[in-house]
C-alpha cells in the first residue's frame, strides 16, 4: 500500500486566465496511484495541468480507499480541509470544483453528498474515463457517477504524453487485471472494484512499449488479482499472467517486470516457471497468505489451506531460490483465538518474509464476516499486531542485514537523500543510496551492498551501467 501520488506539470495551457489546475490525492494501494494518473490524463486535453498544492488548485480530486475503516474515515477528514479552501478562494474570488473518486465513491455514492456539503462530484474508480463530461455537469449540479459501465475504460482513456510519462519516472504501473470475484469475507473490493476483467493483451502491449519509447525500464502490472490475468490475445486465446510476461520480456528496453497483488489460489505452473527463465521478472513476490490457520482461512473464504500456502512457497523457491517473499496479514479475524493467532506466527517463522503489511481486521459495511457475532476485542488485536509486526520486521531486518556484502542490480530511480546521491531499487525491491557522479537515472547498476540504514541500503557502483 502506498499513499500519495502527487506531482506537478511545468505545462501552460491556452487561454488569458491561465490554466486550469487539478490537485489529485491518491489513498490506498497502488492502483489508485495508477488512476489518479490517468485521471490527470483525461483531464489533459481538457486544459487541466496538475499541481501539487491543493491551495491552487481549480479542480481537487480525492481519489479513496475504502479497505478498512480508517482509510475510508480519512477522506471525510480531508473534506473539513478542503472546506475551509474552498472558502478562503470563493472570498478572493475564485471557483473549487471538489470531487470524490475512488472506492469510498464507489462504495457511499451519494452518501458522500448528504455527508459533507463541500463535495460536488462523485465518480467510482470505473467510470473516472467520463471526468471532462462530468464536471462540465457538476457546474450546475451536483453529479453521482458510480455505475460499472459495460464501455471499457481503458480504451476511452489518452495516452499521456511522452514528457509527462518521463516525469513520472523510470518506473510504471501498468493496470492488467482490475476486480475481483473472489469475495472473501472481509473484504470490500469485489464491491467497490465490480468483477473480475483482464484487459486486451494487445492493449497492454501498446501501452507498455509506449512506456518505454519515453524511458521507462520497469513496469509493476496491477490487478486485485492479478495473477487471475486471463486476457485475450489477438487470435482470441486466453493468455494467463506468465504468458503476458514472456510477451512484455521481448519489448526494447523493458528490464524489469514486477506485478501485484496476487492470490494463492492462481499461482499456477507457468508463472511459477516464469520465474525461473525470465531474468526481466524479478525475484520478488508478494502473496497475501492472511492467516496461518485453516479454521480461519475458511471463514475468510480464502478457499486454501496452510499448508497449500507453504507447498507454493515451496514451489516458487525452488524455480527461483533467491526470490524474496512478502504477505498480507489480518489479525483478529472475528472468533480467532489465541491458539489460531500462534498458527500465524508459526506460518511467518516457517516462511521467512522479506516485507510484509499487517493489519487489524476491521469490520467493513455490508462484508459478511462484519455480521459475525464473535468479534475480537480491540486490546486483543492491538496485543497480536504488535506481537506478529515485531516478527516482521525482525525478519526485514535480517533481510535487509543478509544483503550487505553482496552485489545487486540497483535500477536508479530519483536523486538520493543528499546531494551527489542517487536512490534506486535492488531486485529484491529493496530501497538503495548510492553516491555517484556518472550514473544516470534509468541506469541499472551492479552495486555492492555496503552497510544497511533505516529505511534503505547503502552501496557502491562496481562496474559500468547494464544497459538491457
Ligand atoms: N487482492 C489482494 C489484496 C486486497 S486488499 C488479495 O487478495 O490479497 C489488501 C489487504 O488489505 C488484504 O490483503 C488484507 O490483508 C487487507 N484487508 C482487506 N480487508 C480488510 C479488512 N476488512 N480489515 C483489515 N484488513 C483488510
Ligand atoms: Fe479482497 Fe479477497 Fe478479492 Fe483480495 S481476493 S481483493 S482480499 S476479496
Ligand atoms: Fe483501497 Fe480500493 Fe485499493 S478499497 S486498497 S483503493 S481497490
Amino acid at each position: 500500500m502506498q499513499d500519495g501520488d502527487i506531482e506537478r506539470s511545468g505545462a501552460k495551457s491556452a487561454g488569458e486566465a491561465g490554466p486550469k489546475k487539478v490537485f489529485v490525492k491518491s489513498y490506498g494501494c497502488q492502483m489508485n496511484v495508477y488512476d489518479a494518473q490517468r485521471m490527470a490524463d483525461v483531464l489533459a486535453p481538457e486544459g487541466y495541468v496538475e499541481t501539487a498544492t491543493m491551495e491552487d488548485a481549480d479542480l481537487v480530486v480525492l481519489n479513496t480507499c475504502h479497505i478498512r475503516e480508517k482509510a475510508a474515515e480519512k477522506v471525510y477528514s480531508e473534506l473539513g480541509r478542503v472546506r475551509v479552501l474552498k472558502q478562503e478562494r470563493a472570498a478572493q474570488g475564485a471557483e473549487t470544483k471538489v470531487v470524490v473518486a475512488g472506492c469510498v465513491a464507489q462504495a457511499e455514492g451519494a452518501e458522500i453528498l448528504k455527508r459533507a456539503s463541500v463535495v460536488d462530484l462523485v465518480v467510482g474508480p470505473q467510470s473516472y474515463h467520463r471526468l471532462p463530461d462530468l464536471v462540465r455537469a457538476a457546474k450546475s449540479e451536483r453529479v453521482v457517477d458510480t455505475e460499472f459501465p459495460v464501455d471499457d475504460k481503458f480504451s476511452a482513456l489518452p495516452q499521456p504524453a511522452k514528457d509527462k510519462i518521463r516525469t513520472r519516472g523510470v518506473s510504471a504501473f501498468v493496470t492488467v487485471q482490475e476486480g475481483c470475484d473472489k469475495f472473501c469475507t472481509f473484504c470490500v473490493v469485489p464491491y467497490t472494484r465490480g468483477a473480475e476483467v483482464s484487459r486486451p493483451v494487445a492493449k497492454i502491449l501498446a501501452d507498455v512499449a509506449a512506456l518505454a519509447e519515453a524511458g521507462v525500464r520497469e513496469v509493476s502490472l496491477l490487478g486485485q488479482n492479478v495473477n487471475a490475468f486471463h486476457g485475450e490475445d489477438e487470435a482470441g486465446r486466453s493468455i494467463t499472467l506468465g504468458g503476458l510476461f514472456e510477451r512484455i520480456a521481448r519489448i526494447p528496453g523493458i528490464a524489469r517486470i514486477r506485478y501485484t497483488t496476487s492470490h494463492p489460489r492462481d499461482m499456477d505452473e507457468e508463472l511459477i516457471a516464469a520465474h525461473r527463465d525470465l531474468p526481466q521478472l524479478m525475484p520478488y513476490l508478494h502473496l497475501p497468505v492472511q492467516s496461518g490457520s485453516d479454521r480461519i482461512l475458511d471463514a475468510m473464504n480464502r478457499r486454501h489451506t496452510a499448508a497449500e500456502y507453504l507447498s507454493i512457497i515451496e514451489r516458487v523457491r525452488a524455480a527461483r531460490p533467491d526470490i524474496a517473499l512478502s504477505s498480507d496479514f489480518i489479525v483478529g479475524f472475528p472468533g480467532e483465538t489465541d491458539a489460531e493467532f500462534r498458527d500465524t506466527m508459526r506460518l511467518v517463522e516457517t516462511v521467512g518474509f522479506a516485507s510484509a503489511f499487517s493489519f487489524k481486521y476491521s469490520p467493513r459495511p455490508g462484508t459478511p464476516a462484519a455480521d459475525l457475532g464473535d468479534q475480537v476485542p480491540e486490546e486483543v488485536k492491538s496485543d497480536r499486531i504488535h506481537e506478529l509486526q515485531d516478527l516482521l520486521v525482525k525478519q526485514q531486518r535480517a533481510f535487509n542485514a543478509a544483503t550487505v556484502g553482496r552485489t545487486v542490480d540497483v535500477l536508479l530511480e530519483k536523486p538520493g537523500r543528499h546531494p551527489g546521491q542517487l536512490a534506486g531499487k535492488s531486485p529484491y525491491l529493496q530501497a538503495v543510496q548510492i553516491e555517484d557522479a556518472e550514473a544516470r537515472i534509468g541506469d541499472i547498476v551492479r552495486v555492492e551492498i555496503t552497510a544497511p540504514g533505516s529505511n534503505s541500503l547503502f552501496g557502491r557502483r562496481i562496474e559500468e551501467t547494464a544497459i538491457a
